[in-house]
């Protein structure tokens, strides 16, 4: 048996992890000096040091769990790019830029767009606010979309047309929880025999949206508030392993009792920017 190919017996069957590839930034130039989301505290000091180390650790582990990550260079002035999950939304080899809320990080969105070209994205420039795969979460064929904080609900119209997929709308209510996903673990992301499911915060949600996800999501794990204040939903799965925070203990028994595999990595310091495992990480989608 391959490393692609490793089964784990679970409750509702074997899972399979897939080869993936990721684009992440390196944190040379993390820290935190303005304030755009409720975890940011500028007056708190950072350690920039403390911040790659941990970086790398997640790093190793793609490297080590068999996928390709492809490094963007980080850009002095830009503490947040180190979040490149917000860089854009690529699937079929179409990367659909992003265009900041905040003027803080609007030099992240060409600066993305140019990476994509050079590497061979057919690029589209967005005509809407939105925050790229933070919003944006492809589960299954369906593409799951984030509003209320960050990206407008007109960029959901503009992917709908640009993937010719179906995009669902899910308002956010909770400002800790800023983005899709932080609110939301895709946790089977290719459509595959068995359902892809997901993992969620309840509250992070109107009644509208959770009427949704309840309705399309039977099987979902609901987390608990405690691990989901460490940013526990905001992980990555190849659809067996599963990195999220460390500290998201309860997250974790519950994916080890799906059949997942949970690895847990110590992002201490990229939190104290609003940012876990996936904000660093941003899927490349080829094919
Ligand atoms: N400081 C960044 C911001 O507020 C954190 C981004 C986190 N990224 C994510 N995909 N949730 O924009």
């Amino acid at each position: 048996m391959t490393n692609t190919e490793t089964m784990a017996a679970g409750q509702t069957g074997a899972r399979v992890p897939t080869t993936r590839s990721y684009l992440m930034c390196r944190p040379d130039f993390f820290t935190v000096s303005y304030k755009i989301n409720p975890w940011m505290e500028p007056t708190k000091p950072t350690d920039t040091a403390k911040a790659l180390a941990q970086w790398q650790v997640l790093y190793d582990t793609y490297v080590g769990l068999g996928h390709d990550v492809q490094l963007i260079d980080p850009i002095d002035g830009l503490p947040d790019m180190v979040y490149s999950a917000n860089g854009g939304f690529v699937i079929d080899n179409i990367a659909y830029g992003a265009s900041f809320t905040h003027p803080e990080r609007m030099p992240e969105g060409p600066a993305y767009m140019d990476w994509f070209r050079s590497h061979g994205f057919d690029v589209r420039v967005p005509r809407n606010v939105n925050e790229g795969e933070g919003d944006f979460l492809l589960v299954g064929d369906t593409i799951l979309a984030g509003t209320g904080f960050r990206s407008e609900s007109q960029s959901h119209s503009e992917v709908a047309a640009l993937f010719g997929r179906e995009v669902v709308t899910l308002t956010l209510v909770n400002p800790n929880f800023y983005h899709l996903d932080t609110a939301i673990a895709v946790l089977d992301p290719i459509a595959g025999e068995t359902p892809a499911n997901i993992a969620y915060l309840p509250s992070a949600f109107d009644d509208r949206s959770l009427e949704i996800l309840r309705d399309r999501y039977p099987d979902a794990i609901i987390v608990s508030e405690e691990d989901a204040s460490i940013l526990g939903l905001n992980s990555i799965s190849d659809g067996y392993n599963v990195v999220i925070a460390k500290r998201a203990v309860g997250f974790e028994r519950q994916l080890r009792e799906r059949g997942y595999n949970p690895i847990g990595v110590d992002l201490s310091e990229l939190l104290l920017g609003g940012g876990g495992v996936k904000c660093c990480t941003l899927e490349l989608r080829r094919a």
